[in-house]
């Protein structure tokens, strides 16, 4: 079976200096993997380049089997089937919550007011944001302004939701309400790439993770077997503090 996405041989340099070296990953339907690795690795640089926010220096990206650097991809078609959640969830500031997971529905989707709202709302209610609609996202804590990204993506009925740092703007306690909230998206379905450098999500999401160190996937394992790893230093100074 085809992979829904296939990344080969990705490289990226920013002014000459190299922030992703040949990565090549392969993504399942209804897969949930997590990317790991220290600030700064290329976490970042990898999700923009899957939905081409950012043009890899090489390499090939397919989705669904087609190439999606080519220059007649349509972006915003692929930004319908490739979601995704910002690390700092990109909210506009002076729309209410409902206006934000209405813009796209009505720009890419081009539903109408009435089709809208209510695909609007549906999905606001699956994460108990519905009551919130009318309020702006200053008004919200940073867990459900998450929670309204999330829904944002997913109102376009993506293929695979790509989430940057989903813990990074909330505070430590809230990794395990993050993990069962992706798990249970996982379950339902939905196809995901999570990107983290939070040690306790990753261990409370309980996949194999992608470790990725200056650019370059360096291991693949469960938390667990990945800090095991003594003769590695470059793991053991990332897990080796537990
Ligand atoms: N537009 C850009 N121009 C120049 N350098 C960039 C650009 N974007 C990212 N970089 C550099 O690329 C490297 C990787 O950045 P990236 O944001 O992908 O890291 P990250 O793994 O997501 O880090 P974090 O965990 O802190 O979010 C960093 O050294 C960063 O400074
Ligand atoms: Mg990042």
């Amino acid at each position: 079976m085809t992979s829904l996405l296939s990344i080969r041989d990705l490289t990226k340099q920013f002014d000459g200096t190299p922030v992703l070296e040949d990565v090549s990953l392969e993504l399942a339907h209804g897969e949930f993997k997590v990317i790991m690795g220290p600030s700064g690795c290329g976490k970042s640089t990898l999700l923009r380049c899957i939905n081409r926010l950012i043009e890899p220096t090489s390499g090939v990206i397919e989705f669904n089997g087609q190439d999606i650097m080519q220059a007649s991809t349509d972006v915003s078609w692929l930004r319908q089937q490739i979601g995704f959640v910002f690390q700092q969830f990109a909210l506009f500031r002076h729309l209410t919550v409902l206006e934000n997971v209405s813009l796209a529905l009505r720009k890419l989707r081009g539903f109408n007011r009435l089709e809208t709202s209510t695909r609007a709302l549906t999905e606001l209610s699956k994460f108990g944001m519905a009551e919130f609609a009318d309020k702006f996202p200053a008004e919200l804590s940073g867990g459900q302004k998450q929670r309204v990204a999330i829904a944002r993506a997913l109102a376009m009925d993506p293929q695979v939701l790509l989430m940057d740092e989903p813990t990074s703007a909330l505070d430590p306690v809230k990794s395990r309400e993050v993990a069962q909230l992706l798990s249970g998206l996982n379950q339902q379905g939905v196809t995901i790439i999570c990107v983290t450098h939070d040690l306790s999500l990753a261990e409370s999401l309980l996949q194999d993770v992608t470790f990725v160190h200056s650019g370059r996937i360096h291991a693949v394992g469960s938390v667990a077997s990945l800090a095991q790893r003594v003769e590695d230093p470059v793991l053991q100074h990332f897990f080796g503090h537990r």
